[in-house]
């Protein structure tokens, strides 16, 4: 079976409109034919413009860094699940450690938010990690297994994926060794598989984060468990990012 291969970019608190409608027309004149789905994740102000530079693109979609854990009213600021959806948004970062770090996002409200996107026919982008305190004192596995487990096993899996991001691998340049992603991919794989069988654990794709880069993309994506990567800093270059979806 082959799982489906994703590259996906997470521009954070980059990019005005200009730069970010410049960034995905250069990618889209670079992209070689390939089958692998590419997902751009631009500031939440600027998808509507982007889904219309994206749409006649092949397996190229938009996607929202967060979106609320409540469904409508008084929540000043928020942007619903439902109104991403309105405006052609596909995907939603759920759980990324920076919104765990500096908003308070817990696993408890990741799954609220999970169950929002996916009922407003949003695919999650679930983001997993450890500290660097957590993988030193070898503890890596648990909290990944705790991160999953308590997000996701109210839910159905079908259209979520999950991205693991080592915390100390974010915008540090230091990337985990193919070996340890592969450990912790193979490691979610058996997770998925006591939480919702073997098929779920088959089929789901599981992504690498955290300083991938046109340099190590290859030989992280050639590990077994690996199905592509979620990007930061390199997706904010065309040429980094169009390099990352040719690794494969
Ligand atoms: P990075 O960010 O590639 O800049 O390390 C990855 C992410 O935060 O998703």
């Amino acid at each position: 079976m082959s799982r489906q291969k994703f590259v996906a970019g997470n521009w954070k608190l980059n990019k005005t409109l200009s730069e970010g409608q410049e960034l995905v027309s250069t990618i889209l004149e670079n992209l070689g034919d390939d089958s692998v789905t590419k997902i751009i994740f631009p500031p939440s102000v600027l998808i509507s413009s982007l889904v219309n530079t994206v749409a006649s693109a092949e397996h190229f979609f938009v996607g929202a860094q967060n979106c609320s854990e409540h469904e409508s009213g008084a929540f000043t600021g928020e942007v619903s699940a439902a109104m991403l959806s309105s405006v052609g948004c596909k995907f939603v970062l759920v759980g990324h450690s920076e919104r765990r770090q500096y908003f308070g996002e817990t696993n408890s409200i990741a799954s609220k938010k999970i169950k929002l996107a996916l009922q407003n026919n949003l695919k999650v982008i679930y983001c997993v990690g450890e500290r660097l305190t957590e993988r030193k004192t070898n503890k890596h596995l648990e909290v990944v297994k705790t991160q999953i487990t308590e997000a996701l096993q109210s839910l159905d899996p079908a259209n979520v994926i999950i991205a693991y991001e080592p915390v100390w691998a974010i915008g540090t340049g230091e990337t985990a060794t193919p070996a340890q992603a592969q450990e912790m991919h193979a490691h979610i794989r058996s997770v998925l598989e006591n939480l919702f069988g073997a098929d779920v654990a088959a089929n789901t794709s599981l992504l690498y984060g955290g300083s991938c880069n046109a340099q190590n993309a290859k030989e992280l994506f050639a590990c077994a468990d690996i199905d592509g990567g979620l990007i930061g800093g390199a997706s904010l270059k065309a040429d980094d990012f169009c390099k990352i979806i040719q690794s494969f």
